[in-house]
């Protein structure tokens, strides 16, 4: 079956007990236990599980292609069980991107993940980094792509084939590409990972994470562990939000895409702007791996103003659409300058805005960028 297919009637079926088309939301944390003390439905308790929260690892885990999925309660609370999961036999050492989500450095900087996991941060697009960082034991290579904030796109396929010959597993955060534009898993990923909270929620109005696990087994089990006894967990609304998004994630990806594209076609052109990160323009570093590993480009966007900071700034003050806002995947159009949020350790130019495009019609978007732009002068 499509993707498309997929979506809308993975893990899902009609309500036996009402007929109901869209699934209805179980809200009971405590199911009967029949008198020889099994649970005929398959649920006890709700931390262990829940209804809403089967539908949507099941739908979830059949679109990435994986054995299972396990849902937990951000993206972040994903990353960290990924994390903590990493089997005790292998070393407890990260390699991570340079260019990833800020929050990933932050849970570093300031956790305990930071003390328990050794780590080295490299550019993951060169191949000849990944192979120094493997050379010494490693227990898992962490790949995003496309990055935050730089758009970098890295080559899932090889970048897995060095961590396999070292041993290492590898985790793909697949938040940005979702799994209508990329399949880590059948790129040699042992664990995709996802804030649910961006595309796949669709609606900035959830949050929402999952590991998705390409083979059941010692790591499944113990994120399964980590989600029932430590207690991350999405409640019933959270999962059918999420699995309502996912109905409509792919129809929802066509237009974030075709407006990405539109807007990168309009920003490489102008005289305003110094660089563009967008996989989806030929001159784009990463453009001939994203046109192999992705199905289309996605909806993120970055751009870098001629001057540095304050024009930076007076473009995204001087918007009257696109809405000033961290997060990204939703409806609405958010436009973000990153430095300012990130901080010191920052990868991004201090001209950098990051443009989460969303559904509106690309021609009004990029009216409001033309206004901004022009008010530079
Ligand atoms: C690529 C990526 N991964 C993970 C996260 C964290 O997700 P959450 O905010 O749902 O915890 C984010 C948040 O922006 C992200 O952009």
């Amino acid at each position: 079956m499509r993707p498309e297919t997929i979506a809308i009637h993975a893990g899902q079926s009609v309500d036996p007990a009402s007929g109901a088309i869209a699934t209805p939301i179980c809200l009971s944390t405590t199911f009967e236990r029949a008198g020889d003390g099994s649970f005929s439905s398959g649920f006890e308790y709700g931390r262990d599980n829940n209804p809403n929260r089967r539908s949507l690892e099941t739908c979830l885990a059949v679109l990435e292609g994986g054995a299972s999925a396990i849902t937990f309660a951000s993206g972040m609370a994903a990353i960290c069980a990924a994390i903590e999961s990493l089997p005790s036999d292998k070393p407890q050492r990260l390699v991570l991107p340079d260019d990833m989500y800020f929050g990933i450095r932050s849970l570093i900087d300031e956790t305990d993940i930071g003390r328990r996991f050794a780590w080295t941060a490299i550019d993951m697009t060169d191949l000849a980094a990944v192979e120094a960082a493997c050379s010494e034991p490693t227990g898992l290579v962490w790949i995003e792509t496309p990055s935050n904030p730089l758009i970098k796109v890295a080559d899932i396929v090889a970048v897995a084939k060095i961590a396999r010959q070292s041993g290492a597993l590898v985790a793909v955060d697949n938040t940005w590409a979702t799994p209508l534009l990329q399949k880590p898993l059948e790129l040699g990923a042992d664990i995709v990972v996802h804030s649910l909270t961006k595309y796949v929620g669709g609606h900035s109005d959830v949050m929402i994470g999952a590991v998705v696990v390409k083979a059941d087994g010692a790591q499944a089990e113990s994120l399964r562990a980590i989600q029932k006894h430590k207690g991350s967990i999405p409640s019933p609304f959270d999962c059918w939000l999420a699995l309502r998004g996912l109905q409509t994630l792919p129809a929802r990806m066509r237009v974030h895409c075709e407006n990405a594209r539109e807007i990168a076609q309009y920003l490489a052109g102008h005289a305003r702007i110094d660089a563009i990160y967008y996989p989806g323009l030929p001159s784009d570093p990463g453009h001939a791996i994203a046109s192999r590993q992705m199905r289309d480009f996605g909806g993120m966007l970055a751009f870098v103003v001629k001057g540095g900071h304050a024009e930076a700034m007076q473009v995204a003050a001087n918007l009257r659409l696109i809405t000033r806002a961290t997060s990204l995947g939703g409806t609405h159009t958010l436009i973000e300058h990153r430095a300012s949020v990130e901080g010191p350790n920052t990868m991004a130019p201090e001209g950098l805005l990051r443009l989460s495009v969303g559904l509106e019609h690309h021609d009004d978007l990029i009216a409001d960028l033309t206004c901004a732009l022009d008010s530079l002068g």
